[in-house]
């Protein structure tokens, strides 16, 4: 559950169309640019996000967990945002020693075997480089939608990061849907990965992604032998809402 944030963090953001994407991009820019950074993995929403930024200033830091498991698609996906919007991407990958410890004990599909052990690679391979890459930002930029799983639906445009010692979260389309932001996709001719084509609806590591079946929901392919609360991998737990 989210809980009220201290009134001070919350003042810079009095008078912003928190529902208009841009208009929260370009006061986060105002305000903590080159303490700033988008994460992103790719998706639509965060390629809509690069895309959004791209036109505010083109420096800003977009920065991708190679978490060493990613599809082939994702780095061509990459490869063409950087192209089509002169952006440059900063790749972090886990510590090679905690890697090579979690293969060397547990193999190489580890994650399969309980949801402890899925939580332990996607901290040596996510959350652990998210924290190295967030180390002296003010604020994040996520491309959270809360229509996709019980685990985001109480979710807020801006949230204190209390995981990532209190710095801002900003989640400027969270109350887009799946098919505003393919709309927005189309009509501003974004690129956007492959996998898509592939019916999938979300992008992740290739072993836990997969394309989803008539009918499940948007998030159904991931983790897919999990119970759907336990789906999240750790880089966005409860946060304090403003
Ligand atoms: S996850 O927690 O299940 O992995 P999801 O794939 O839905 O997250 O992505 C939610 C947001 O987390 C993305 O919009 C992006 O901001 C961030 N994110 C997820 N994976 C990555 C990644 N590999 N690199 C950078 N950011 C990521
Ligand atoms: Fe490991 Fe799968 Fe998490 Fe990727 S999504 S870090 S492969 S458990």
């Amino acid at each position: 559950m989210s809980t009220t944030a201290p009134t001070d963090t919350m003042a810079p953001w009095k008078g912003v169309d928190l529902d208009d994407p841009g208009a929260v991009l370009r006061h986060a820019v105002d305000l903590y640019h080159p303490r700033l950074v988008l994460a992103t993995s790719f998706s639509i929403e965060d390629n809509i996000l690069a895309y959004l930024l791209a036109k505010i200033r083109t420096d800003v830091r977009v920065v991708s967990l190679d978490t060493g498991r990613l599809p082939e698609e994702t780095y061509e996906c990459a490869e063409r945002m950087r192209q089509a919007y002169g952006l440059t991407i900063e790749w972090y990958h886990p510590e090679a020693a905690d890697v090579e410890a979690l293969i060397r004990e547990k193999g190489a599909f580890s994650f399969r075997e309980s949801v402890e052990n899925r939580k332990e690679c996607c901290r040596i391979r996510k959350v652990l480089p998210l924290r190295r890459a967030l180390a002296g930002a003010e604020a994040w930029i996520t491309g959270l939608r809360a229509e996709q799983s019980v685990t985001r639906s109480s979710l807020h445009v801006v949230e204190v990061d209390e995981a990532n010692g209190g710095i801002l979260k900003l989640s400027p389309l969270v109350n887009w849907t799946y098919e505003q932001a393919w709309d927005y996709t189309r009509k501003h001719r974004i690129p956007y990965n492959r996998l898509y084509d592939l019916g999938y609806t979300s992008i992740g590591c290739a072993p836990c992604t997969r394309a989803i079946r008539p009918g499940e929901d948007q998030r159904a392919g991931r983790w897919w032998w999990e119970n759907p609360e336990h789906k999240e991998c750790g880089l966005h737990p409860v946060n304090y809402q403003i």
